[in-house]
């Protein structure tokens, strides 16, 4: 029988970095040393507490057992501490808080919950990849919201078609923002939450980098009165406490499509494993003693590159947060030229900025996610480049 891959899966345009990724492995077997900050995985490691808690609940038999779908009572209570010493809002641990396996999990999923075929979702452009994923497998269509940097990366609300915020469901937006290092502010909310009310749209912000903010702390969208009707917001424990590899994150907000989203996830999959919710528990009741220290990291990181960088003929705003500088060459030329001639000349890989959408060609995007010695030599090797050769 010859297989057939489904039309949905094969609907996906090849992903863009793979083939960059692939010339990457070839140059590093030909030995050449080849640093990559094109993907956002934290170096630093999760802090030796949370490690030394979840060691402890990993011998606990009772962890042994199945999880439950949204998550034990122990973490949600713990998330639901938090947000309420973080930004002053008190989610019901039962019905406005859901524990997710990643939230790039719940994300994926969240279109299934609140979209029907032919629907429309709004997709930052340029964004994370995942929102897109969700709302095309779900039979969506997408609207891209253009993100410039005479707006501050923010979308012009006033610029949304009307015929098309007719038909619109979903709004994925994600601040402090990957690619582009944006922060959104309480007014931009303030304008968003009035604009989806109005529209009947829901708004799904991404808040995976809200604790890596560089001046004052990244709002929440539900901090907005009246949001709490219309909005859900995405935490990760990813980059807050360097867990990326435990794969644990949550979602809270409105309680019809927080529990729309555990009960579809009931028919998918049991929850992350007890023994990572507890240790996410112990980073939640310790987050003021472990976290200022993994943002003062990324924040000095982002300094000493973003002045290499200016040094060097980049042009860029500085990120107001996140692991990222998105910033444009001193040359005008195709990411993707810029990238291979940058991987071609000093070895260094960088992710193009039109892999993220149309709006980001012209961009690089530089990860901050490397030891600092590493990050240094990249800049010292970037700052040497002699662009006269890109064509
Ligand atoms: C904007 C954004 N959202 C979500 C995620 C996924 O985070 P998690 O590790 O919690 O799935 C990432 C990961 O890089 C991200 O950049």
């Amino acid at each position: 029988m010859k297989i057939e891959l489904s039309d949905k899966l094969k609907s996906f345009k090849p992903f863009l970095f793979e083939e960059l990724y692939r010339k990457a492995s070839a140059e590093r077997a030909k030995g050449k040393d080849i640093i990559s900050l094109a993907v956002g995985d934290p170096d630093v490691p999760t802090a030796p507490g949370i490690v030394k808690c979840a060691v402890s609940e990993v011998r606990k038999g009772l962890n042994h057992r199945y999880p439950n779908t949204k998550g034990n009572e122990n973490l949600r209570c713990e998330i639901s501490a938090w947000h309420k010493r973080r930004h002053g809002l008190n989610f019901h641990y039962n019905d406005e808080v859901s524990i997710l396996i990643g939230s790039k999990e719940g994300i994926a999923h969240l279109p299934f919950v609140v979209m029907n075929e032919g629907d429309y979702c709004l997709i930052p452009d340029p964004t994370y990849p995942t929102y897109r994923t969700g709302a095309v497998l779900a039979g969506g269509r997408i609207y891209d919201v253009p993100l410039l940097e005479k707006n501050g990366f923010l979308p012009d609300l006033g610029a949304i078609p009307q015929k098309i915020a007719d038909k619109t469901k979903l709004f994925f937006l994600n601040y402090p923002n990957n690619p582009t290092g944006a922060g959104a502010t309480r007014a931009f909310y303030k304008d968003l939450v009035k604009w989806a009310r109005k529209n009947e749209v829901i708004i799904a912000q991404d808040a995976a980098y809200c604790d890596i903010y560089f001046g004052k702390p990244a709002p929440s969208v539900l901090e907005i009165p009246g949001a709490r009707e219309i909005a859900v917001e995405f935490y990760s424990a990813s980059k807050t406490y360097c867990m990326a590899g435990w794969r644990i994150g949550w979602v809270v907000g409105n309680s019809k499509i927080v529990c729309g989203l555990n009960q579809l996830k009931e028919n998918i999959d049991s929850g992350p494993f007890n023994a990572i919710q507890n240790a996410v528990a112990f980073a939640l009741k310790n987050h003021e003693k472990i976290v200022p220290a993994v943002r003062e990291k990324f924040r000095k990181r982002a300094d000493y590159f973003c002045d290499g960088l200016e040094a060097a003929g980049w042009r860029f705003s500085r990120p107001g947060g996140g692991c990222f500088v998105w910033a444009r060459p001193p040359v005008n030329r195709k990411s993707i030229d810029t990238v291979y001639y940058m991987l071609d000349k000093v070895s260094v890989l960088t992710a193009p900025g039109s892999g993220f959408g149309k709006y980001g060609e012209g961009f690089v995007r530089f990860s901050l996610t490397e030891p600092d010695t590493v990050l240094r030599k990249a800049l010292k090797r970037i700052s040497s480049l002699d662009w006269s050769g890109l064509k």
